[in-house]
């Protein structure tokens, strides 16, 4: 489904990617895990189209997406859709009006049309009541969760999520899970999930992936990815342990 071969992308004399490559399945949620700052987000916005690497090819669907212009990516990115850091509503716009903007703007359907999908992405993701609120008024769970109802409504094929759940409490970070994976179902995507959160990994991913100065060092399916010998996995497998102690009744 999507192909990345030897991506290079620097900013000034700083190489975040070298090298990068990548294979996702069609149907599956690969989920990238990485220390921060390794160049997850960047990657996601090459995948996306808003950036162009320096070197290196992204293959999606069988479109060589990094030899398009900048008028053709537009066109062949139509069927991604992206879950952003921050969620990246727009502050002018209320709840509802942020979770209709991509079918407005496409002018895909009727005003009326767009209302009833609206309200039921809304209802979806737990915030039916809320329509009218502005993002300020919003916590962070909620900003997610408005962000993921905008991309329900948009159904596209490709869905990118980066760290859907940092920063939230465990019990909203679990409904965001199971969000993105209902929403994988119902759409028959294919997924890319961003994240630090192993936990958060472990319950949806098909495949595993580990970002590591600048390339994907490894890429697994989850039993075999948590026996990999390599130090940040092995942390993470330490993480585990800890808390399934602290979990266990003495
Ligand atoms: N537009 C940019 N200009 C300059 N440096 C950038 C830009 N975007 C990202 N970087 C740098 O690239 C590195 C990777 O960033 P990022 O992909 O956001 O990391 P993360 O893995 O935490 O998502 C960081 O050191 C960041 O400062
Ligand atoms: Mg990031």
């Amino acid at each position: 489904m999507i192909q990345i071969k030897d991506l290079w992308k620097r900013y000034g004399s700083f190489e975040v990617l070298r090298g990068l490559n990548l294979e996702v399945r069609q149907g599956e949620i690969l989920v990238i895990l990485g220390r921060s700052g390794v160049g997850k987000s960047v990657l996601l916005r090459q995948i996306i189209g808003i950036e162009k690497p320096d070197q290196g090819s992204i293959t999606v669907d069988g479109v060589e997406i990094t030899a398009l212009k900048k008028n053709e990516i537009y066109q062949a990115v139509r069927n991604m859709g992206m879950l952003f850091q921050g969620a990246a509503l727009f502050d002018s716009m209320n709840l509802e009006e942020n979770t209709g903007f991509y079918l407005k703007e496409h002018r895909l359907f009727s005003p009326r049309e767009i209302a009833e999908k609206v309200a039921i992405a809304l209802q979806k993701v737990g915030l039916e009541g809320a329509e009218k609120k502005m993002p300020s008024d919003l916590s962070g769970g909620m900003r997610k969760r408005a962000g993921l109802a905008r991309l329900l409504v948009y159904r596209p094929s490709i869905l990118l999520y980066d760290e859907p759940t940092t920063g939230l409490d465990p019990i909203t970070s679990q409904q965001i899970n199971e969000l993105i994976v209902n929403t994988q179902n119902e759409l028959k995507g294919t997924s890319i999930v961003v994240t630090h959160d192993i936990h958060s990994a472990l319950f949806m991913a098909d495949r595993l992936a580990l970002h590591c100065d600048g390339q994907i060092i490894h890429v697994a399916e989850p039993k075999e990815f948590m026996n990999i010998d390599d130090p940040i996995i092995n942390f993470l497998r330490e993480t585990l342990v800890t808390q399934a102690r602290k979990d266990t009744p003495q």
